[in-house]
């Protein structure tokens, strides 16, 4: 049995790595929507093809799969396709990371290298808790949310659906981060950020919103797995 990742880039290299660091995962190929990957070896571990040939390897053993993809709602996507097609999807969970018991993890979910999940916190489907971030007690992370590198979450903070906090960006206690918002690099966040909405700056201010919601099911379609 053996454990595919979903996506060639960047953060894919990172959950290899995490996988073969943790010893707790067979990472038997990446699977990668760029056909000029195929058949090329990352870090030792072949591109073994696109989506379409996933349930070919299912029928070869493979059984499960995490989603490596950095784009929020794409990433959702593929796991919500591939939990459809009967693949269990996997957390990587770095051995140098901090979960604390009391934390609530979903399912392909990412805590990377130095990351800190404190007590009482949720992080939900297809989150990444990216390298030494921070996300302090009782926060809660929506589905397919990114806590970049060296973000802070400070206690009772709530990131709704598919938002995005910038690599070290600052929120204070109790605030909410809305679905599909943006807090850039750096920022540190004082207020509410409504949905869809993206912050920057010390104190963070609004430089965009927008009305439009994020809409999976266009996406969805281009998939095929079966
Ligand atoms: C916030 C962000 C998404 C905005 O990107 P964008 O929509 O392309 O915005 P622009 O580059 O057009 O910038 C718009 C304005 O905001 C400012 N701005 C953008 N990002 C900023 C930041 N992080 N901090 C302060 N100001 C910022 C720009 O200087 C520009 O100001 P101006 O209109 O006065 O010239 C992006 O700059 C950012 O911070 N991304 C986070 C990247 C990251 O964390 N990567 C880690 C991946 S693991």
């Amino acid at each position: 049995m053996g454990t595919i990742i979903v996506g060639a880039g960047g953060h894919g290299r990172v959950v290899l790595d995490i996988f073969r660091q943790a010893h707790n995962v067979n990472p038997v190929g990446f699977i990668d929507a760029n056909p000029a990957l195929h058949g090329k070896f990352i870090d030792g571990v072949e591109v073994i093809g696109g989506a379409a040939d996933i349930a070919a390897l299912t029928a070869a053993g493979v059984d499960s799969a995490l989603v490596a993809i950095g784009d929020n709602a794409t990433r959702n996507i593929y796991a919500q396709a591939l939990q459809a097609n009967g693949i269990r999807l996997v957390n990587a969970i770095h051995p140098k990371a901090c979960v604390a018991d009391t934390a609530r993890l979903g399912r392909n979910v990412v805590i990377a290298a130095g990351a800190v999940v404190c007590a009482h916190c949720r992080i939900g489907d297809s989150s990444i808790i990216n390298t030494a971030s921070i996300v302090d007690h009782e926060s809660i992370i929506g589905r397919s949310a990114h806590v970049c590198p060296g973000a802070r979450l400070a206690g009772r903070v709530t990131v709704e659906d598919f938002a995005f906090i910038g690599i070290g960006a600052t929120v204070i206690q109790c605030l909410t981060i809305g679905r599909g918002s943006t807090v850039g690099a750096g920022a540190v966040v004082l207020r509410d950020v409504s949905a869809f909405t993206t912050v920057v700056g010390v104190p963070a201010r609004v430089i965009r919103e927008s009305a439009e919601a994020l809409v999976p099911s266009a996406h969805a379609a281009k998939i095929r797995i079966a």
